[in-house]
């Protein structure tokens, strides 16, 4: 089954995923606090295809909701009101945006979530210009973290059809998707990504 995919936040990597998303034949559904003819350019420019509707109706038709706003806004989001869904968690603390010392992501304390973090560790102009179908040689590949497998495999699937080759991994792995793991910014085939997996996890075993 094809799930539909909500997006919170029509900004640049909103936008980008939306874009990719319907490229790739899946209903896309895009909300944002900004409301009127401006964001709605927007999106009918950027990612015309996506319908652009309010928070309550975008959770309502979608079977996982991608995270795309500020890290610091998640501490705005009821987060019980997604508990029904897959959480894609593709948020980063910036300094610039979020301050030096943002706090502890509200994603991890709340029981309930589905969460999988992804999208994450490449700029959304990477997504668009690196996105290729599957197959392709040297295709990019995008990093998917959570422990709950069958969530993480469902966002796996959607990862592959907006172009990329997921390499799906448990929280031990959590930190190499951080901003300052070796994935961040990095354009890396899957046999280089899951080799750096691989290299950790020895280097792990050695330090006990
Ligand atoms: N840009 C990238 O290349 C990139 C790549 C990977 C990950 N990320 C992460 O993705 C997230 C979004 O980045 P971005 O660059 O796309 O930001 P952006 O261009 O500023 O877009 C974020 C959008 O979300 C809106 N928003 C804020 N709070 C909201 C809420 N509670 N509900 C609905 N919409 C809300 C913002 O509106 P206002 O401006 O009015 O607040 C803005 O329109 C960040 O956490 C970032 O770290 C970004």
């Amino acid at each position: 089954m094809s799930e539909r995919l909500g997006i919170l936040g029509a900004g640049r990597l909103g936008t980008a995923v939306a874009r990719l998303a319907v490229d790739a034949g899946r209903e896309v559904f895009i909300a944002d606090v900004r409301t009127g003819p401006m964001v709605e350019l927007v999106v009918a420019t950027i990612a015309a295809g996506a319908r652009l509707v309010g928070v309550d109706e975008m959770l309502a038709s979608s079977e996982m909701v991608l995270l795309a706003i500020p890290y610091s806004r998640l501490a705005d989001l009821d987060l019980a009101a997604f508990e029904r869904v897959v959480l894609i968690d593709a948020t980063n603390a910036w300094l610039e945006v979020d301050g030096a010392d943002p706090p502890a992501s509200p994603l991890k304390g709340h029981k309930g979530l589905r969460v999988v973090r992804t999208l994450n560790h490449l700029a959304y102009e990477d997504l668009t210009a690196y996105a290729e179908p599957a197959g392709a040689p040297f295709r990019t590949a995008m990093a998917l973290v959570s422990d709950d497998v069958a969530a993480r495999a469902a966002v796996a699937a959607l990862v592959d059809d907006l172009g990329f080759d997921p390499v799906e991994l448990d929280g031990r792995s959590a930190w190499m998707l951080e901003s300052n793991g070796p994935f961040f910014g990095r354009r890396l085939a899957r046999e280089e990504m899951t080799s750096l997996v691989s290299a950790s996890r020895r280097a792990d075993r050695l330090t006990w």
